[in-house]
Parts: C-alpha cells; sequence; structure tokens
C-alpha cells in the first residue's frame, strides 16, 4: 500500500498540482482559481483527503524502509546503487519541504485569515524572500527527483517493466519525466517569482 498511494493518488495528485499552478503565466485571477479556489467546502476537504491520507500513509512506510536501508554507495559506485542513495535523501528533502510547504502555503493562511494563501502574498514571498525562493527550487528539485526514480523502482518492483530492453527504455524514460516535473516547477516558480518584481 505505502508503494501503490505514492503513485495512485499521490503521484498523479502531485503532476496535476504542478500542471495547476502554470496558470500562473497567466496572472493572478487564473492562478488563485486553479489552485486556491474550490466551488464548494467540500470539494476542498476531498481534496485535502486525497493528497494528505495517502501522503501521511507514504511518509510512514516510507520513514520504515529509511530505518531499514543501509546506503553502501561509497563502497559500490554503481549508477543505480548512486540512484538508491538519491531516493532516500530526497525523501528527507521533500519530507521537510512537504512539512513547510503544507503549512505555510496551505494550513496556516487559512487558519489565521480564514481563506486561502494571496497571490501577492506568495509573488511577494518569492521575490524578496531569498529563503522561500532556495526552499521551492530544492524542494521542487526533490520532489522531482523523488516522484521520477519513484516511478521507476514502482514499475520494477510491481513486475511491469523486466527485460533489459524494457527496462533501458524506461531509464531514458525516467530522466525525460524527471527533466519535465523539474521544468514544469521551475517554470511556475519563475512566474511567481517575475509576478512579485
Ligand atoms: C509528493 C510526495 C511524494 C511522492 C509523490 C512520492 C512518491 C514515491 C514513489 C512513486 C516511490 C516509489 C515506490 C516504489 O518503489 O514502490 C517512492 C519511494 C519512496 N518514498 Fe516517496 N513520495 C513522496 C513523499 C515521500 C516522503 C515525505 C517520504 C518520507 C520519508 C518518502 C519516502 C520514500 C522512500 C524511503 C522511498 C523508497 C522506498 C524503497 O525503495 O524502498 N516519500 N516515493
Amino acid at each position: 500500500m505505502g508503494s501503490l498511494l505514492a503513485v495512485v493518488p499521490l503521484g498523479v495528485w502531485t503532476i496535476a498540482h504542478l500542471w495547476h499552478n502554470l496558470s500562473a503565466f497567466r496572472g493572478a485571477a487564473a492562478w488563485q482559481a486553479d489552485v486556491t479556489e474550490y466551488s464548494h467546502p467540500i470539494a476542498f476537504f476531498a481534496s485535502s483527503v486525497v493528497a494528505l491520507l495517502p501522503l501521511g500513509l507514504h511518509t510512514v512506510w516510507g520513514i520504515g524502509r529509511l530505518a531499514s536501508s543501509s546506503p553502501n554507495t561509497l563502497r559500490y559506485r554503481f549508477y543505480g546503487n548512486l540512484k538508491y542513495t538519491l531516493q532516500r535523501l530526497s525523501a528527507i528533502g521533500v519530507l521537510l519541504f512537504l512539512g513547510a510547504h503544507i503549512w505555510l502555503a496551505m494550513l496556516h493562511p487559512r487558519i489565521t485569515t480564514g481563506r486561502p494563501e494571496p497571490w501577492a502574498d506568495i509573488t511577494h514571498e518569492m521575490h524578496h524572500h531569498l529563503p522561500t525562493l532556495a526552499v521551492y527550487i530544492l524542494g521542487t528539485l526533490g520532489v522531482s527527483y523523488h516522484l521520477a526514480n519513484g516511478l521507476h523502482t514502482f514499475t520494477m518492483g510491481w513486475g511491469i517493466v523486466s527485460s533489459r530492453r524494457a527496462l533501458q527504455r524506461l531509464e531514458f524514460a525516467t530522466i525525460a519525466l524527471f527533466l519535465v516535473l523539474l521544468g514544469m516547477s521551475w517554470g511556475v516558480i519563475y512566474a511567481l517569482w517575475d509576478a512579485g518584481a
């Protein structure tokens, strides 16, 4: 379950979230409508449950996997071994990033002001507060790697891809997905940064 939930719904939700955020290129009203507004309070609640519950379960599962792993990348300098270690390092980064992101962008504004984070606030922070910009750049780098490489290990682990040739193709698809996710993430960050000038 920890593995499956990471792909559906968590991975799908993450890609949809990045896609919606691309509305930042179309300005305040489009971004606010696509990212922060819900037609009904129940829609907000349902969307939060679909994202946060699997995230919580996957995180508990992931911490268990972290505790039971012992990387030996320095002894065995294989490419696959490096990816194994990076998957675990990115998991720790993603955990810290999502903790800050969910609190500051989702929960804190709603609890303190009763409304979602306004466009003016996030764009201002992105442009004028260097730690915010750095955390988003590094956090989304971690998410992009963790999700792309995670889909790779998922397809191998569940026996969806197994032949040598298919695994080679999967390697290229994984790198392409990583670059697409990173391009989307950093594109959104650029649009928010630019709007905050
Ligand atoms: C946006 C959030 C996240 C997404 C989309 C995501 C996605 C994934 C995917 C698809 C996998 C591969 C599963 C498999 O190989 O069967 C994975 C593995 C893993 N995830 Fe996450 N994850 C997220 C957040 C986290 C967090 C917060 C942690 C915290 C510890 C974490 C820890 C791990 C670990 C340790 C693995 C490697 C498991 C293994 O290969 O044994 N993940 N993740």
